[in-house]
Formats: C-alpha cells, sequence, structure tokens
C-alpha cells in the first residue's frame, strides 16, 4: 500500500484537487484556448473540443492517475512496477519515460512564454500601458520579443520561483502554494467575468463562443481540438501519474477526473467570456492568434476606467495560472531524480530547473537571433518553423497524443479488468464498462485517425 512510496503524500483530497486542477489550469486556458477558439471557427471548435475531452482525455485521465497511485511511485517506474505486477513487459515505462521527456521539453518554452505573462503584469502594474494606442500596442509585444536579454531575464525569474516552490517538496511547497492560488484564480477570474459581462458586449462574446457554425468543422478544428484537449489536462506528460502516487488511497479517482475535467474546461470558457466581450466591444479581430491577450487585450484595458486594476488582476491570473502548471511539470523529473539519486530535493529541483531555463535559451531565441533559422526546414511540414515552434509542435502534437494513445492501449488491453476495478474502486457495471470502451476502442481509434490526418496534412 502506500507505504512504498519514498516521497510522501498530499495532505488530502483538497489538496490532491487543487494541485491537479492547478496543472490542467494553465497558460493552455488562458492563453491558447480562447486565441485558437479565435482562429479555429469559434462556436464549432468549441464543439468538437467539448466532445474530445468526453470521449478521448477524461478516460485517459483516469488511466494515467490510477496507473501512479498503483505504482506509488515516479511515472517512470510506476508504468514499470504496474505492467511487472500484471506479468506484462517491462518496457512500459518508456511510457513513463516519454511523459518524463515532454514534460522536461515543455517546461522549457512553457516558462519563457511565462515571462511574457509576467512582463505584462509588471507594465501594466507601473502603469506604463495606458497609453497604449493601436499602432503601438503590436510594436511594444515585438519589441519584447526581439529583445533576448529581457526574455532570458524574466524567463529565469519564473523559473526561480517554480524552482523555489518545488524545492520545499509536496506539503510544504507545491500543497501550500496551490492551496493560495487556486482559490485567488478563481476569485480574480470570476471578478472578470462579471466585469466583462457588466460591460463588455456580452452577447457578441457569448454568440461568438457557443453559437455553432457547422460549416466550420473541418480535420484542422479536430486536430486542433484533440491537441488542445491533451495540453490542457496535462495529460501523458508523466504529471497525473505522478500526482496520482501521492494520492491518498479513499479518494475516488474516477469522481476527481470529473472534476478536475469540468474545472479545467469551465475556466477555459470563462477565460474566453472574460476576453471574448471587451474584444467585441472594442471593435477588436477575435482571430488575432498567439498576440491575443498580450497585443488585443492591453487596448481594451487602456480604454476602460480601471483598466490598471482590470488589467493588472487579468495579468496576474495568468501568472499563478502559470506557476501552478509549471511547478507541475518539473515535479515528475524530480520525482524519478528523487528515486535515484541520494540527492536532496531542492538539489534536483535547482539542477533540472537549471537545465530547463538553459535549454529554454533555444526558444527565446527563437523570437529574435535565430528568428530564421529552421533547423527541420528541408522537410515540407517543417518548413519555417523556429526551434521553438518545433520543440512546441513536437510535444504538443506528437509525444502527449502518442503518449495518450500508449496509456490508452496499455490500461485497455494490458491491464487486468480487476486490477482496474479495485484500483478505481469502481464496481458498478455501466459506467465502468463504458469507460472501458472509450478506452480500448474509441479513443485510440480517434488518436489514430487523427495522427494518420496530421501525416498526410
Ligand atoms: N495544462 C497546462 C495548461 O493548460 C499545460 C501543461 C501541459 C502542463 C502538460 C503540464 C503538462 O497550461
Amino acid at each position: 500500500m502506500a507505504g512504498a512510496s519514498v516521497h510522501g503524500h498530499w495532505s488530502g483530497r483538497m489538496a490532491f484537487m487543487f494541485a491537479a486542477i492547478g496543472s490542467a489550469v494553465g497558460l493552455g486556458n488562458i492563453w491558447r484556448f480562447p486565441y485558437v477558439t479565435g482562429t479555429s471557427g469559434g462556436g464549432a471548435f468549441v464543439l468538437i473540443y467539448i466532445a474530445c475531452l468526453a470521449l478521448v482525455a477524461l478516460p485517459i485521465l483516469i488511466a494515467e492517475i490510477a496507473i501512479g497511485r498503483k505504482g506509488q511511485k515516479s511515472a517512470v517506474n510506476s508504468f514499470r512496477d504496474v505492467a511487472k505486477g500484471e506479468g506484462r513487459s517491462e518496457s512500459w515505462r518508456f511510457v513513463g519515460w516519454l511523459g518524463v521527456i515532454a514534460a522536461f521539453m515543455l517546461l522549457t518554452f512553457y516558462s519563457v512564454i511565462a515571462g511574457w505573462a509576467m512582463s505584462y503584469f509588471a507594465d501594466t502594474v507601473m502603469g506604463n500601458l495606458t497609453a497604449i494606442s493601436e499602432s503601438t500596442s503590436k510594436p511594444r509585444f515585438d519589441a519584447l520579443l526581439a529583445d533576448p536579454v529581457r526574455l532570458a531575464i524574466w524567463h529565469g525569474i519564473f523559473m526561480g520561483i517554480t524552482v523555489f516552490i518545488v524545492a520545499r517538496g509536496i506539503q510544504g511547497g507545491l500543497e501550500k502554494a496551490v492551496t493560495f492560488m487556486m482559490p485567488a484564480l478563481f476569485a480574480i477570474l470570476g471578478f472578470l467575468v462579471i466585469y466583462s459581462a457588466i460591460y463588455g458586449d456580452f452577447v457578441a462574446g457569448f454568440k461568438f463562443m457557443f453559437a455553432v457554425d457547422f460549416s466550420k468543422i473541418t480535420g484542422d478544428v479536430v486536430i486542433a481540438a484533440v491537441g488542445q484537449a491533451f495540453f490542457s489536462l496535462s495529460l501523458a506528460s508523466g504529471i497525473m501519474a505522478t500526482y496520482g502516487a501521492y494520492l491518498p488511497r479513499d479518494i475516488n479517482i474516477p469522481r476527481a477526473a470529473v472534476i478536475i475535467t469540468i474545472a479545467d474546461t469551465g475556466v477555459a470558457l470563462l477565460a474566453g467570456l472574460a476576453i471574448f466581450p471587451l474584444v467585441f466591444l472594442h471593435g477588436l479581430a477575435p482571430a488575432s492568434g498567439p498576440g491575443l491577450i498580450f497585443v488585443t487585450l492591453p487596448l481594451a484595458f487602456a480604454d476602460m476606467t480601471g483598466g490598471m486594476i482590470f488589467g493588472g488582476l487579468f495579468f496576474l491570473l495568468l501568472v499563478f495560472a502559470a506557476l501552478t502548471s509549471s511547478i507541475s511539470l518539473l515535479e515528475p523529473i524530480v520525482s524519478y531524480l528523487e528515486e535515484h539519486h541520494g540527492w536532496r530535493r531542492s538539489r534536483m529541483a535547482m539542477l533540472a530547473g537549471a537545465g530547463a531555463w538553459a535549454v529554454g535559451l533555444t526558444t527565446v531565441l527563437s523570437f529574435n537571433v535565430l528568428k530564421g533559422f529552421n533547423p527541420l526546414g528541408m522537410f515540407a511540414q517543417f518548413e519555417g518553423k523556429t526551434i521553438f515552434e518545433l520543440t512546441d509542435y513536437t510535444v504538443s502534437n506528437i509525444m502527449l497524443p502518442v503518449g495518450g494513445l500508449l496509456i490508452a492501449i496499455f490500461a485497455g488491453w494490458f491491464i487486468s479488468k480487476k486490477t482496474l476495478s479495485e484500483e478505481l474502486d469502481w464496481h458498478d457495471g455501466v459506467l465502468f464498462e463504458i469507460w472501458r470502451l472509450l478506452l480500448r476502442v474509441v479513443a485510440p481509434i480517434a488518436l489514430i485517425v487523427v495522427f494518420y490526418n496530421l501525416i498526410s496534412g
């Protein structure tokens, strides 16, 4: 039972829920979801996204947490031990490896983008953005991206805070941070949505997000929705297995997974409802891409009364959301190192963080010095992609979905029904059978179709 773990445990159910929701809710919800919705056709994308969550991502989330709790170790060793316990090949630990490597690679660029959020937070509260206009907003964002030193410093500050929290351990670090930041995040988001509903063009924003135009559903929209679902739920990155290993026995995993999924989706939708009404009120473009919240929103903040406070709160929300995700990206790596080296946690957190910062410099440089450097440019698919774009593409569109597919196959076909129903404490027939069907058949087929489309692109 729980005693086998070298890591310690969450103090209880709430701590795990805050940590897992904190990992899921991040830049993916507040930065990526609104702009992808904007560029992928609004309501049609939202509909497909929700279908992907329910049919593909949620079943895999349940499996990944269960594998972690059964194994009681870091992702790599939990996959290995669970496979061994089922009389299967130890090579399944490769799935854990894939996750840990994906988490490391993700952390290298996640922290750079979180650095933009910190820089915008600082600028907003210092009043530097109050006089911004259509003609200066984009150049301002471009100037930040063009300055490798500034980017590297913010990236370093963000990574430093991440390391500081992880170094303090599960209960002393991660748990304390999330139990403070998550409620704060919900409060700020609630306030922002109410503000937007009262002062923004709420009807236009709402329509944009929920009116479904079926003609907009294309193969690309489906690919974007699957990728976003995996990214947003932090799936297949070893995190949910790692956090699951710290989970007390008496917690019902399926119920927890449903709540995590609903909270994550709720935050993404609310972020959209906070952002789009302002975008429409000010006659700005909803499909402006990754710059949506950095270029477009500050214009709305500059235009409104109390914009400094509103904008400050918005970027603070973004930083909190990013931090509760970045600590979850560092933890699977530290957890693995903890099992293999006798070093102190703090030293390993520092080492891994420093490594991720250093590798992240390639992302920093991708926006300026190495902007024109396309290392895989000889392949048609990767033409014009910078190192950052290649890393993001490899992790989000390949490693996470492949990892998810392998988890579905492993849990669906290689772990016995008995083990699963015991671990999940799920004995009532129908729902359990539906879950297994989704895991064994629906999710793998959906993912394989997506890969096929990606390759034949
Ligand atoms: N889920 C996080 C977000 O939405 C990103 C993330 C992906 C974090 C994978 C950890 C692992 O921002």
